[in-house]
């Protein structure tokens, strides 16, 4: 595989092997340490990161790698005017492999064509974020054990949170899967999401804006930020920002073995009570990101 642009990149069996890989590797991290000896990986984040830019960084660094890269476009050559397929041929020359995060929906894809070496997408505008999806899907096999026969719900920003549109193609491959959108009317899941995804794969779904309506039947909570960043205008965001805050009262009637998940940052919309509950997975979830993302590096570069 030379790129990873959008999670269809990776078939199911592919990504069954890559959680393999992360789990022996959460188990047997010392075996791990040296595979990546000499290799060098760049991050090249346009936009602003924690988890994904840092558990980067952290894989590479726990395979044995270096790495290196620019975590704002200000301190790097775009700020002069540079375009982005120019910086992606120089990065070649420097590194093995590169993630890139962009705000530009389909940058990543651009990139792709004029790169030596291979590119991941980290997020590209409302658009995809594939390693986010590999992140849920490990925390989500880690939890329930598997990643069929599951009723989903996902929570919040609908519209412009790019984890949710990858992870909505991943599970969608999956047997058995139903999905409860929860969402205010104004952000709720594009059509062509709708359209080309759910309803080409006969997913069995129902849209809502009400969370505790269907909150019994629930095995995954996917809760998600309201995505300030790409709202046109102020007031919108400060209408719709807190329009779900999750809490223990609205948790009441949520199955025993719910796994709650949020690809984090948190804004409001989880209260911080809900952390002390054994049902909430979100810090481990961002734990599983250093995992799998280990699991991928090793299986771009081709290193068994
Ligand atoms: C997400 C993103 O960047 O899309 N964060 C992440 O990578 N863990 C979610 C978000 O920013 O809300």
């Amino acid at each position: 595989m030379k790129n990873l642009i959008d999670i269809k990149d990776l078939s199911i069996e592919e990504i069954d092997e890559l959680i393999k890989v992360a789990k022996n590797i959460m188990q047997n991290p010392e075996k791990y340490s040296e595979k990546c000896k000499h290799k060098k990986l760049a991050t090249l984040f346009f936009e602003p990161s924690t988890r994904t830019r840092l558990s980067f960084e952290a894989a590479m660094m726990e395979l044995g790698g270096n790495v290196l890269g620019f975590s704002e476009a200000s301190s790097s050559s775009t700020a002069k005017g540079e375009s982005v397929s120019d910086t992606i041929r120089v990065v070649g020359a420097y590194s093995d492999i590169i993630a890139m995060r962009h705000p530009k929906e389909g940058a990543p894809l651009v990139a792709s064509t004029k790169s030596i070496v291979p590119i991941i997408n980290a997020g590209d505008g409302g658009h995809n974020h594939p390693t986010q999806t590999l992140t849920d899907l490990l925390t989500i096999s880690y939890e329930k054990g598997r990643l069929d026969n599951l009723t989903i719900g996902m929570c919040g920003d609908l519209k412009f949170g790019r984890t949710v549109h990858s992870l909505i193609t991943a599970m969608a491959r999956y047997k058995n899967i139903r999905l409860v959108l929860i969402s205010p009317e104004e952000l709720k899941i594009p059509e062509y999401i709708k359209e080309e995804i759910i309803e080409k794969n006969n997913i069995d779904y129902i849209e809502t804006n009400d969370i505790e309506e269907h909150m019994s039947k629930l095995d995954i909570l996917y809760m998600t930020r309201v995505q300030k960043e790409r709202f046109f205008n102020e007031e919108d965001y400060v209408r719709l920002k807190d329009y779900y805050i999750l809490n223990n009262e609205k948790l009441k009637k949520a199955k025993k073995d719910l796994a709650i998940l949020h690809p984090l940052p948190r804004v409001n919309e989880i209260s911080t009570e809900v952390d002390e509950d054994p049902r909430a997975c979100y810090f481990k979830q961002a734990e599983c990101g250093k995992y799998i993302r280990m699991a991928l590096i090793l299986k771009m570069l081709d290193i068994k």
